[in-house]
């Protein structure tokens, strides 16, 4: 193996295949599990195997995480009252399809996966690509990853801890099994894994409707009570208002995943638009009416007073059966959690396609069709944020950054409009939808700093930017040490786990 090392920089299919088919030659079968005379073999590429439902199911799915169930607390103590706070719910609806309209045009004139890094090395360049690359794989999904299931694991195990809040040591070992199961099945699948993602959207949408339906029930029995006068109170502040979209955009946030895996949709260009379009106003729609339920049992004073405003509605509500309720959170959180997963296996494949990350993390089982690497790589950071985690931390950093891409998501877009004119593209959207999603990111990354600058946003910055101590060394000067470096070790773990280069066209 050594010796091999030195002499080829990584090995291809075939040298992987040879390799193993000598090993497995006594059971006489082919490594990918495929006999010759099946018929002509898959390319190892990452296989066009998501069509329109599981589109919609991926972001329906991962839109709905434990937002809807935990946040509404938040969104009515900053916004003051209900009326506003279900304002804000509706206009985070708003501006999620805004949002989304957007990353329409993008995926369907650049129909590359990896969410905004093909639009940002399109528009700004290979720096800026890396910067967002960097900041994304290393921080903002692992971190989400591991927020989703902490949420998980708190809900998971709270039966067993009846009167009491479970031990830390327990939410966290069994968000990292979470982690775990989630990889295993991401990395055994594509199709396994779309049918959990459709499993658990499918649970969602039915708790979902269950409290809706309640809610309706109670509406026609005449509890509107606190629904009337509310408008009433004082207004929030203009810095509360930007903490309630906050939290409201945090169970919102989801809806660009699809841009993340265009390569792996059947017919990108009708099934792209069409589930975005399904998706988001169906999410916006689900989570108004939720909130509406929420308060024709509870007044304002008591959904403040509750832990889990779901729970508490199923205590209410649904009483013999109100242990559906935290079981299908439980479901909720693991669906989103594998969501994400998914995506976040995209990205840092596609950033390791074009060298911006090691090399392996762009190679693709040669049995499975997965990019495994990508993911395990993903597991592993989500599992090592768990460790000091505190949810809210967790969530203030990633709101931020993360509105600061979309943001520029919706610059590049407007960027290409005139450097890209030549560009096709299916779906054109008026300029004002870009140019107000510029706006709106702006004054959510702003708003905090200015009013309450915190070594938060600090060292956000400079992580961001300290990408750029290994951009310089690593992928423009490209030092050969390096590369003599990660020959074997990306031997030995091509060799460990099978992966090849994907076939696929580079850039
Ligand atoms: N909206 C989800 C929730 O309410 C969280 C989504 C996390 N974001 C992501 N890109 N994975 O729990």
């Amino acid at each position: 193996i050594f010796l091999l090392a030195h002499q080829q920089t990584d090995m291809d299919e075939g040298s992987i295949r040879k390799r193993k088919e000598s090993y497995n030659g006594s059971t006489g079968r082919s490594v990918n599990g495929r006999t010759k005379d099946k018929g002509p073999e898959k390319a190892t590429v990452l296989q066009k195997e998501v069509g329109l439902f599981s589109g919609v199911c991926l972001i329906v799915g991962t839109m709905i995480g434990s937002g809807i169930f935990i946040s509404p607390k938040a969104v009515l103590l900053y916004s003051g009252a209900v009326g506003p706070c279900l304002s804000i719910w509706a206009t985070c609806g708003v501006l999620s399809t805004i949002g989304a309209l957007c990353y329409v045009e993008l995926g369907t004139m650049i129909t590359k996966s990896g969410g905004e890094y093909p639009y940002f090395m399109e528009a700004f360049g290979s720096v800026v690509a890396y910067l967002y690359s960097w900041t994304t794989v290393m921080v903002l999904k692992p971190s989400s990853f591991a927020i989703i299931t902490l949420s998980f694991a708190e809900y998971a195990s709270a039966p067993f801890y009846p009167g009491c809040t479970p031990p830390l040591v327990v939410t966290k070992c069994l968000s990292a099994a979470a982690i775990f199961l989630i990889i295993i099945v991401n990395c055994l699948s594509v199709k396994l894994a779309s049918y959990v993602q459709n499993f658990f959207t499918a649970a969602k949408l039915l708790i979902i409707f269950v409290i809706v339906g309640a809610g309706i029930f109670m509406l026609a029995q005449g509890k509107t009570e606190t629904l009337s006068n509310a408008f009433e109170g004082p207004s929030p502040s203009v810095g509360a208002v930007g903490l309630a979209f906050y939290n409201g955009l945090w169970a919102y946030d989801g809806w660009n995943q699809l841009n993340f895996i265009t390569e792996e949709l059947k017919d990108p260009y009708r099934n792209l638009p069409l589930a975005i379009m399904i998706g988001i106003p169906l999410v916006t729609v689900c989570y108004v009416m939720v909130n509406i339920a929420y308060f024709t049992v509870m007044t304002p004073t008591e959904l403040l007073l509750s832990p889990a405003v779901a729970v508490t509605f199923g205590d209410r509500v649904l009483y013999p059966m109100s242990w559906i309720v935290p079981l299908f959170v439980v479901f909720s959180t693991f669906g989103s959690a594998n969501g994400s997963c998914f995506t976040a296996g995209r990205l840092a494949y596609v950033a390791g396609r074009e060298g911006h990350m090691v090399k392996i993390l762009s190679y693709v089982s040669l049995r499975r069709c997965t990019p495994s690497p990508a993911l395990i790589f993903n597991g592993f950071l989500g599992i090592f944020y768990i460790i000091p985690a505190d949810i809210n931390t967790l969530i203030n950093y990633f709101s931020f950054a993360q509105w600061a891409f979309y943001g520029m998501a919706a610059l590049a877009l407007i960027v290409m409009r005139f450097t890209r004119k030549e560009m096709h593209r299916p779906i054109k959207v008026p300029i004002v939808i870009p140019g107000l999603m510029l706006v709106v990111s702006c004054y959510l990354v702003l708003a905090p700093i200015i009013e309450e600058p915190r070594m938060e946003h600090l060292y956000c910055t400079i992580f961001i930017f300290s990408g750029l101590l290994l951009y310089y060394p690593f992928i423009y000067r490209k030092a050969e040490w390096a590369r003599r470096l990660m020959r074997p070790i990306t031997m030995h773990l091509q060799l460990l786990m099978e992966v090849v280069p994907s076939e696929q066209a580079e850039w």
